[in-house]
């Protein structure tokens, strides 16, 4: 029987980190929620709340919010690191992006910790487009975005999921980094077809310079930091010809293939997700 284990799960409300914790409990292990309406409270913005989330805790799951490549990053990962040495926690799963440069840095700090430590870089969620930026677009039918040539090994969060507890759980994963990603890579405009097979719904993608599509993120009252970022992920990483790699990590960890997209896309239909009436401000 496995040992059982104190974990908190940071972003454990959120499209990683709650299977995370969903298949920690189904391991009877004790799971500590990480979010800003848990108690503890646990908010990247408030420092003051870190220590109280992780006293007790054997491991800990970390999902920055809303990037590891933002300023800022970097002294967080640090001041939390620090936090979970002292308090005495024995090992941390930092999940990461695929191909972003700019988290490296963020990663070393938890590589260099002296804790125990898995790094998982995730390519793009699939969930993107049924729990994120993607899902009103498809709602409206209209799908414009940036980078038509890219080709995307788009990533199931479940498959993430159960690898970060595969991580957390077995000492053979501590010291490496996992790179996931989907068994296929596709453009934005075959990810849309697919989806529009799986729903029999009229979906138009339209490729748009990323000019364009920052003024439109601009028009719709996207803060900043956040076209910024997006500015980023599209130039930086999808933009690098590198990234569209597919890997097999996920069967190295698993022992079984990653959840291809048209899995993702036929179960995530019969939810009614890409169906809903389109929100008002769309
Ligand atoms: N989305 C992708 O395609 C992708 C790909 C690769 C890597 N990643 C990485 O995954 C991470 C999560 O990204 P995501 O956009 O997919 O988000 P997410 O994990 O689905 O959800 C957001 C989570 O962050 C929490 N959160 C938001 N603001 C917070 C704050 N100030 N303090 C504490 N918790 C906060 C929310 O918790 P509460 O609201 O309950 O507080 C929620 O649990 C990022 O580090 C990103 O770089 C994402």
């Amino acid at each position: 029987m496995t040992k059982q284990s104190n974990i908190l799960v940071i972003g454990g409300t959120g499209k990683t980190g709650r299977k995370v914790v969903e298949l920690l409990k189904n391991q009877n292990q004790n799971v500590r929620i990480g979010s800003r309406n848990e108690s503890p409270s646990f908010n990247w913005d408030d420092p003051n709340s870190w220590q109280k989330a992780l006293e007790g805790m054997d491991k800990v799951y970390i999902v920055y919010y809303p990037d590891l490549a933002v300023p800022g990053a970097f002294e967080s990962i640090q001041g939390l690191i620090e936090i979970a040495k002292k308090t005495g926690v024995k090992k941390a799963v930092l999940l990461s992006g695929k191909g972003e440069k700019e988290a490296e840095r963020c990663e070393q700090v938890v590589a260099n910790s002296g804790l125990d430590y898995t790094l998982v870089r995730a390519s793009w969620f699939n969930q993107n487009f049924s729990e994120s930026f993607f899902l009103d677009p498809i709602l409206a039918g209209h799908i414009a975005l940036p980078m038509p040539n890219a080709r995307i090994p788009f990533v199931d969060t479940g498959d993430i999921a159960e690898v970060v507890v595969e991580a957390l759980m077995n000492e053979t994963h501590n010291g490496k980094t996992y790179e996931i990603t989907d068994p296929n890579a596709l453009t934005f405009e075959e990810a849309v077809n697919i989806i529009a097979d799986s729903t029999g719904r009229d979906l138009k993608y339209q490729a748009v310079l990323q000019e364009e599509y920052n003024t439109m993120m601009k028009a719709a009252g996207v803060p900043a930091d956040y076209i910024w970022l997006f500015d980023y992920l599209f130039r930086e990483v999808l933009g690098n010809p590198n990234n569209h790699v597919i890997t097999s990590d996920v069967e190295k960890v698993l022992g079984r293939k990653a959840t291809d997209f048209k899995v993702y896309t036929m179960k995530t239909a019969k939810t009614g997700v890409w169906h809903q009436s389109i929100p008002q401000s769309v």
